[in-house]
C-alpha cells in the first residue's frame, strides 16, 4: 500500500481537542484533483479545518484539500477540532480511509496508522491470582450441597423424560455434550439422565441431584429444564481417557429477577444469522430469557419487511454513492445485509428451544434514516427546514409525526412484526431523539397547535401513543427506552428500558413505569475493558473493567424492602456495535463479561463474591475454550 495516514492529538481540554492529520504519498506518481475519505465517529467541527473543507455525514468524511496535488514523497497536513472528552483508545482514531480521484472513479487504499495519543493511561493491575474451584458454576446458584463421588456418564447412557415440557431441554443437552464434549448420548439404554416433572417449583427454577443412581433434572416449566441443563453441561468433568463424570451434587436454585436479557445491534454492523444464533446459545448457557433484538437504526435496516421491500433493498445497504453511504468501516464496498422472515423465524425458533424469547426493535421516531433514504415518498418532510445534529452526527434521521406517510409506514411495518415474533413485547426505540428536531416543519408547527402543544417532546409523545395503540390492537405491549415517556403521552402499560442512569431508573419506576435496568455505565458491553489504548472499545459511558462489572448491583441505594423494587423487572446488558466488525472482536467484547452479567441477574445479592467469582470463572474457562470463544483473557 503506497499512501498512508496519520492522526494526532495536539491538544486536548475536558471537551475539546485539536488534531493533526497528515497524508503521505509514499508512491512515485503525483495524484491532481484528489480527495480523502475517512470513516471518524465523532464530529468534526467544519469551521476548525485547515487546509481544505471537510464534509461529514455520520462517521463518513470526505476532506477536498485545498492544494489539488497530493505530490510524489510529499505529504499533506490538517488540522482540526472535535468538542469531544479526550481520547483514549486507538478504536477511537480513523478506522477506514480512502483516496479518491476522477470524481470517484478511481481509489486508492490508504495505510491507517494508530492514533498518536496525548492522554497518559492507567494500567490497570492483574486480577488476584486464584485457585480454581472444582464446581465452577456460573451463575452461582442459590443451593448446592455436595457429595464424594462422581457419577459416570457411559456409552449406554440415555435420556429419560417424565416431563412433556422438558424435550427442548432434552435435546439442547443432547446437542451441547455432543458439540462440546463429543458424547453421543443413547436412544435406548440407562436411564441415567432423567428430566421429571415437579410442579412445586415456580418458572425458571430447577433442581439438580448427582448421585449414584444418576441425574436428575427437576423442574416445572421448560424453561426451567433449560436451566438444569446450562449447570448440568457446567458440572461435566473430562477424565483422561476422555470419558465423563460428573460429581455427586444436590442443587437447588432458582433467579434472582424474573427479566434477565442481552441485547444485539445488528444494525451498525451486520451480524449474519450464525453469529446470531451462536450468541443465543452463549445466552442460554448463562441463563439469560431474553434476546432483544436492535434490528434498525440509522446505518441499517435489516428486517424484511414484505410491505416495504426499499426498506431492505436500499435500506440494508452502505457505500459510497449509496443513500446511506458507508459508515464504521468497509469504505471501498457495499456493506451490509438483512434477515428473510424466514431467517427470523428459524433465529425465534432456535431461541425458543434455549428458553430464550426474542424481542424485536424498531426504533423510532430517531434512528431512522435508513428507513427514511429507503421510503423517502412516505417519510420525507420536504418542507422542513429544522436544524439539527443527533448524537451521530447526522441532519436526517428523524421521522416526522406530522406526516401520513409515518403512520402507514408504521402500521405496516408493527403489523407485519407483531405476526412475525411470538414475544408479548415489542421494543420501539424512542432514544436520542435530537433537540431542535421539527420545530421549522409547517406540517409538525400544524400538529402542534391542534393539539396545543407546548413542546417537541410532546410531539414525540404523540407519535409513541399512536404506536402503543397501535401495538395494543395487534395483541402486544410496547416497550421502550426511557425517552419514550417524553412528552407524557404514553401509558404506565409501557415498560421502560432505562439506559441513562439508574437515577432515571427510579424516577421512571416512581412515575409508575415498570423497568428493566440496561445502565450503559455498568452494563454496554461496547464499552473498553481496561484503560491501555490497546482495548478496543468506547469510553463515553465508562471503562468496564470486568470487575466493575461483576460489582454492578443495581439499585444498591434503594433498601430491599422499598416496595419500588417490584417495578424493576430485571436487568439487561447490551452490545451497540459500532466497532463490532467480525466474530473475534464479539467474543473479545462479550467474553468473561457476560458471565459477570449473568450473576447479577440471576445470583441473590448476598450470595454474590468477587473472589468466589473469579475462583469459579478460573475453573469455567476450559468450557468457553470448548465453545471457541475468543474471549478476554482475565489473568493476562
Ligand atoms: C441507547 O444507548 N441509545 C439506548
Amino acid at each position: 500500500m503506497s499512501f498512508r495516514i496519520e492522526l494526532a492529538v495536539l491538544s486536548e481540554q475536558k471537551q475539546f481537542c485539536r488534531f493533526g492529520l497528515t497524508v503521505h504519498n509514499l508512491t512515485d506518481q503525483d495524484i491532481a484533483d484528489w480527495k480523502l475519505q475517512f470513516i471518524i465517529d465523532r464530529y468534526i467541527l467544519p469551521d476548525s479545518f485547515t487546509h481544505g473543507g471537510i464534509s461529514q455525514v455520520g462517521s463518513f468524511c470526505t476532506v477536498t484539500p485545498d492544494s489539488q496535488q497530493l505530490i510524489a514523497n510529499q505529504h499533506y497536513y490538517c488540522e482540526f477540532s472535535i468538542r469531544t472528552a479526550p481520547l483514549r483508545f486507538y478504536t477511537d482514531g480513523i478506522k477506514d480511509a480512502l483516496i479518491i480521484t476522477n470524481e470517484g472513479t478511481t481509489t486508492y487504499p490508504v495505510m491507517i496508522t494508530p492514533i498518536v495519543l496525548a492522554s497518559p493511561y492507567r494500567e490497570r493491575s492483574q486480577l488476584p491470582e486464584t485457585q480454581s474451584t472444582q464446581l465452577a458454576l456460573i451463575p452461582k446458584p442459590s443451593f448446592v450441597e455436595c457429595h464424594e463421588g462422581h457419577f459416570h456418564l457411559s456409552e449406554s447412557s440415555q435420556i429419560t423424560l417424565q416431563a412433556s415440557s422438558a424435550d427442548k431441554a432434552a435435546t439442547w443437552l443432547q446437542q451441547e455434550l455432543y458439540e462440546l464434549f463429543n458424547f453421543q448420548v443413547q436412544t435406548i439404554g440407562q436411564s441415567d439422565i432423567l428430566y421429571r416433572n415437579n410442579p412445586t417449583l415456580d418458572k425458571g427454577e430447577y433442581q439438580l441431584t448427582v448421585s449414584g443412581s444418576g441425574i436428575r433434572l427437576e423442574a416445572g416449566s421448560s424453561i426451567g429444564f433449560v436451566h438444569a441443563s446450562a449447570t448440568l453441561l457446567q458440572l461435566i468433568q473430562v477424565n483422561s481417557d476422555q470419558s465423563l463424570c460428573v460429581p455427586y451434587v444436590k442443587i437447588s436454585d432458582a433467579p434472582r429477577f424474573k427479566y434477565r436479557g442481552m441485547m444485539l445491534d445488528c444494525a451498525r454492523h451486520f451480524h449474519p444469522i450464525e453469529r446470531v444464533k451462536r450468541l443465543i446459545n452463549q445466552l442460554a448457557h448463562y441463563k439469560f430469557n431474553t434476546f432483544h433484538w436492535h434490528l434498525t437504526d440509522d446505518e441499517g435496516w435489516r428486517l424484511e419487511i414484505k410491505a416495504f421491500p426499499e426498506l431492505t433493498q436500499v435500506g440494508a445497504y452502505r457505500g459510497t454513492g449509496t443513500p446511506i453511504a458507508p459508515q464504521f468501516s468497509h469504505l471501498s464496498s457495499v456493506y451490509g445485509g438483512y434477515y428473510s422472515q424466514e431467517q427470523v423465524k428459524e433465529i425465534i425458533a432456535y431461541a425458543s428451544e434455549r428458553g430464550i424469547t426474542v424481542i424485536p426493535e424498531i426504533d423510532i421516531p430517531g434512528h431512522c434514516r435508513a428507513a427514511i433514504k429507503s421510503l423517502p415518498h412516505l417519510l420525507q418532510d420536504e418542507e422542513d427546514q429544522s436544524q439539527f445534529r443527533s448524537i451521530q452526527h447526522y441532519t436526517d434521521n428523524v421521522l416526522s409525526p406530522a406526516l401520513p406517510g409515518t403512520y402507514e409506514f408504521l402500521d405496516r411495518v408493527l403489523e407485519e412484526v407483531a405476526e412475525l415474533f411470538p414475544a408479548t413485547w415489542v421494543h420501539i426505540g424512542a432514544d436520542e431523539v435530537p433537540d431542535g428536531v421539527w420545530l421549522e416543519s409547517p406540517q409538525c408547527q400544524k400538529l402542534m397547535q391542534e393539539h396545543n402543544y407546548q413542546s417537541a417532546k410532546e410531539l414525540q409523545g404523540h407519535l409513541l401513543r399512536y404506536a402503543e395503540q397501535k401495538l395494543r390492537k395487534l395483541g402486544k405491549r410496547m416497550v421502550g427506552w426511557e425517552e419514550a415517556q417524553h412528552g407524557n403521552k404514553v401509558s404506565k402499560d409501557t415498560v421502560i428500558y432505562s439506559w441513562l442512569s439508574e437515577e432515571a431508573a427510579l424516577n421512571c419506576a416512581k412515575q409508575g413505569f415498570d423497568v428493566i435496568l440496561q445502565p450503559g455505565q455498568s452494563t454496554y458491553l461496547d464499552m473498553s475493558q481496561d484503560y491501555s489504548p490497546k482495548e478496543p472499545g468506547v469510553d463515553w459511558a465508562a471503562v468496564i473493567p470486568l470487575e466493575s462489572a461483576y460489582h454492578y448491583e443495581p439499585l444498591a441505594e434503594v433498601p430491599d424492602e422499598d416496595p419500588i423494587r417490584k417495578r424493576i423487572l430485571g436487568i439487561q446488558c447490551a452490545l451497540w456495535c459500532e466497532i463490532i466488525t467480525t466474530q473475534q472482536r464479539m467474543d473479545y467484547m462479550v467474553f468473561p463479561r457476560l458471565t459477570a452479567m449473568a450473576e447479577a441477574c440471576w445470583t441473590n445479592k448476598n450470595q454474590r463474591d468477587w473472589e468466589d467469582y473469579l475462583s469459579r470463572l478460573k475453573g469455567h474457562l476450559p468450557l468457553l475454550d470448548r465453545q471457541n470463544i475468543e474471549y478476554r483473557q482475565p489473568w493476562k
